[in-house]
C-alpha cells in the first residue's frame, strides 16, 4: 500500500476516490460498533472510520492503541449531516476503510500526545520526539522552515552570497562567555565555539565579498531564559560601501516580505525610529512595547523642591524621580500595592511612592507632603484619570527606569492592555557609545570596540560618555530581535576609541589582533546586523518561549535531558586533550 496522500491534505474534492494514508493513532472513539479514529501525519488529522460489517479489519480496529502506526486504504466520502467538524481543515470529509495494516506498535506513553495538558518541561524534552508529535509543534516546524526559506530568496534575490565562517575559532573578550574546546594537538590551547561571526564577516568586507549573510548558529555561555538558548540561530549580514539606512532598509523589506508571505500581515515600513534615550526615558528600556501606551514620566525638574523628603533628597544627589500611571489601579488594596513594591525591589528600588486618584483628589500617605500645584502638574503629565493610581520611583536612573519599565510591562500584561494581533516593530537608534563601569572604572563599548561613532572627528576622553553610535536596534513587540551597527573600517579612529576604553596597542592585537591587521589592509566602509531567528519565529508562532520554535533545545538550567549532555567523559578523553578536572570540595 504505497501512500497517495497525506491525511491533512484531504479535501472534497477527493470525495469518490480511494486513496491511502499513514501515520499515526491520534484517537480513537467507539461508537456503538462503529469505531473512529483522527489519524495523524504532519499535515493534519483525518478521520478514519471502521465499521463493523468487515470483520477482519474490525478485529484488527480493535487493537488499535495510540501513538500506533498504521496505513489505510479506503473512500473518502463527505460527513453525514451533523457530523461535520468546522474546526477541522479535513473535517467534512471522512475515509471509509477498506483496508489497514499496523506498521508498528507503541507502549504506553509517558504522556498523551493528543491532550494538551501541562506536561513538566523536563518530561517534555526527555521524550522530545514524542512532544514534537503534537500537531502545534509540527505547525511551528514547517512555518520555520518556510520563514526561513523567504529570507534566503530575499537575500540571494538582493545578491547576498551565503558563505560559512568557522565554529572552531579563538577566545575573544567583551560579551558574553565563551564556550571552549580544548585541543587534542595544542596541549593547553583551546578554541572556542563563536558567540556570533562578527570578526569573519568583517574580515569577508575587507576580502571584498561586498554582500555577505548566514544563517549562522552562535554559542553563548550564558544564563537561560525564555528568549536565550546556550546555542541560537541568527540570520547574520554584513555589507559594504554602506550607511546606516542602508542597512536597515534592508531588513525593513525582508521582514516585511516574511511577514506577508509567513502570515499574510501587512507590515508598515520605514519603521518608526526611537533614540535610544526616549526609550528608555518613556518606556524604562531599550526594547519598548509599544503594543500600550502606559508610558513613564520625568518629575524630576517640577519636584526638586517639593516637601517630600525621598524625592527632594534622591533629586538634590543627582538621582531623577519619574512616575507611572496605572489605569483603574485605584482600585487596589493596601496589600496588591505592597506586591508592586515588593515587585520594583527586585530591581533595587528602596521603595514606591503611590497616589490614587479619586472624583473627590488624591489619596495616599504622601500628599500631604505636596502642594496642590504639583499634584496637578503630576495629574496632568501622566493623563491620569479619577480612578487611576499613579506611583513614583526615585533612585538613581538605571534603577528608576529598570524598575518603572518593568512595573509597566507587568501592569500591561496583567491589566490585558496588550493587544495580541499587533506586530509593533521599531527601531531603536542614536545609542551611546559607552557606558561607565562602575566596578572597574572604566568605560566600556556598549555594543562591542568596533561600532562606528556617529561623529568620530570630535569624540574624546572628555565627551565620551555623550557620544552616540551608529548602532540600531530591531524591537518587536517588546523583543529585540537584532541589532548592528556601521563598523569602524580606519584603524585610526580604532586606535582612539581603543585609547578611550583603555585598551593598549599590546592588549588590543593579543585580543583581536587578526581583525585588526585586516582592517589594516584596505578595509572598506561596512556594517550590518543580525536578527535573532528562533525569538522571530516564537513571535511569528506566538509562543512566549523560544524552546518551543527549536526542535532541540536546553532547559532552563542549561541541560538536556534526551540525551543526557553534558556529561563526563572517559579518564582516556581527558589525557588525549591534555586535561585533568578539578572535582570541587564540598565546603565544611
Ligand atoms: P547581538 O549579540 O545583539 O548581535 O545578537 C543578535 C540577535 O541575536 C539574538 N540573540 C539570542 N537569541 C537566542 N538566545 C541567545 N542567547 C541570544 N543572544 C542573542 C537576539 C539579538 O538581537 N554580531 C552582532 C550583530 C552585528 O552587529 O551585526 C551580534 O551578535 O535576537
Ligand atoms: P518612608 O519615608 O520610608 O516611610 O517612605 C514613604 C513612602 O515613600 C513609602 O510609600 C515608600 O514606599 C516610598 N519610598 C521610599 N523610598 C522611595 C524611593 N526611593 N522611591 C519611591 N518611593 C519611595
Amino acid at each position: 500500500m504505497k501512500r497517495s496522500s497525506y491525511c491533512g491534505d484531504v479535501r472534497e474534492d477527493s470525495i469518490g476516490k480511494d486513496i491511502v494514508v499513514c501515520g499515526w493513532v491520534h484517537s480513537r472513539r467507539d461508537h456503538g460498533g462503529v469505531i473512529f479514529i483522527d489519524l495523524r501525519d504532519r499535515e493534519g488529522l483525518l478521520q478514519i472510520v471502521l465499521q463493523p460489517e468487515n470483520k477482519e479489519i474490525f478485529k484488527i480496529a480493535e487493537d488499535l492503541r495510540s501513538e500506533y502506526v498504521i496505513s489505510v486504504k479506503g473512500l473518502v466520502r463527505k460527513r453525514p449531516e451533523g457530523t461535520l467538524n468546522p474546526s477541522m481543515p479535513t473535517g467534512s470529509v471522512e475515509l471509509v476503510v477498506s483496508k489497514i495494516e499496523i506498521l508498528n506498535t507503541c507502549p504506553g506513553l509517558p504522556f498523551e500526545v493528543s491532550d494538551y495538558a501541562e506536561t513538566s518541561e523536563e518530561l517534555r524534552l526527555k521524550y522530545r520526539y514524542l512532544d514534537l508529535r503534537r500537531p502545534s509543534f509540527q505547525k511551528n516546524f514547517i512555518m520555520r522552515h518556510r520563514v526561513l526559506n523567504e529570507v534566503r530568496n530575499f537575500l540571494n534575490d538582493e545578491g547576498f552570497l551565503e558563505i560559512e565562517t568557522p565554529f572552531l575559532t579563538k577566545s575573544t573578550p567583551e560579551g558574553a562567555r565563551d564556550f571552549l574546546v580544548p585541543s587534542r594537538l595544542h596541549h593547553g590551547s583551546f578554541f572556542a565555539l563563536p558567540q556570533s561571526p562578527q570578526l569573519f564577516k568583517q574580515i569577508l568586507m575587507v576580502s571584498g565579498f561586498d554582500k555577505y549573510y548566514q544563517i549562522a548558529r552562535c554559542f553563548r555561555d550564558e544564563d537561560l531564559r525564555a528568549d536565550r538558548q546556550l546555542e541560537f540561530t541568527q540570520i547574520d549580514l554584513e555589507m559594504s560601501f554602506v550607511e546606516e539606512k542602508d542597512v536597515m532598509s534592508v531588513i525593513e523589506r525582508m521582514l516585511s516580505r516574511v511577514f506577508k508571505n509567513a502570515l499574510n500581515i501587512d507590515i508598515r515600513t520605514p519603521f518608526e525610529r526611537m533614540p535610544y534615550a526616549d526609550a528608555m526615558l518613556r518606556y524604562g528600556s531599550d526594547k519598548p512595547d509599544t503594543r500600550f501606551e502606559m508610558e513613564i514620566r520625568d518629575f524630576s525638574s517640577e519636584l526638586k523642591d517639593c516637601g517630600f523628603g525621598v524625592f527632594a533628597s534622591v533629586i538634590s544627589n543627582g538621582g531623577i524621580v519619574r512616575g507611572l500611571c496605572i489605569p483603574k489601579g485605584a482600585s487596589f488594596s493596601r496589600s496588591d500595592i505592597d506586591g508592586l513594591i515588593e515587585f520594583v525591589g527586585e530591581y533595587g528600588a528602596k521603595g514606591l511612592a503611590w497616589m490614587k486618584i479619586t472624583e473627590s483628589g488624591t489619596e495616599s500617605n504622601i500628599v500631604k507632603y505636596f502642594k496642590d500645584e504639583d499634584i496637578k502638574t503630576i495629574i496632568s503629565k501622566l493623563e491620569a484619570k479619577a480612578g487611576d493610581l499613579i506611583v513614583f520611583l526615585a533612585d538613581e536612573e538605571k534603577i528608576v527606569a529598570q524598575g518603572l519599565g518593568a512595573l509597566r510591562l507587568k501592569m500591561g500584561k496583567e491589566l490585558g492592555l496588550i493587544d495580541k494581533s499587533k506586530f509593533n516593530f521599531l527601531w531603536i537608534v542614536d545609542f551611546p557609545l559607552m557606558e561607565w563601569n562602575k566596578e572597574e572604572h572604566r568605560w566600556q563599548a556598549l555594543h562591542h570596540p568596533f561600532t562606528s561613532p556617529q561623529d568620530a572627528a570630535s569624540l574624546n576622553k572628555e565627551n565620551a560618555g555623550t557620544a552616540k553610535a551608529k548602532a540600531y536596534d530591531v524591537i518587536l513587540n517588546g523583543v529585540e530581535l537584532g541589532g548592528g551597527s556601521i563598523r569602524m573600517h580606519r584603524s585610526d579612529v580604532q586606535k582612539k576609541i581603543f585609547d578611550i576604553l583603555n585598551i593598549s596597542d599590546e592588549s588590543a592585537k593579543e585580543k583581536f589582533g587578526f581583525l585588526l591587521d585586516a582592517l589594516t589592509y584596505g578595509a572598506p566602509p561596512h556594517g550590518g546586523l543580525a536578527l535573532g531567528f528562533d525569538r522571530m519565529c516564537a513571535l511569528i508562532a506566538g509562543e512566549d518561549s523560544i524552546r518551543e520554535v527549536i526542535a532541540f533545545p536546553k532547559t532552563q538550567k542549561a541541560s538536556d535531558p534526551l540525551s543526557n549532555a553534558p556529561a563526563p567523559v572517559s579518564e582516556k578523553q581527558l589525557k588525549e586533550l591534555g586535561v585533568r578536572i578539578v572535582v570541587k570540595q564540598a565546603k565544611a
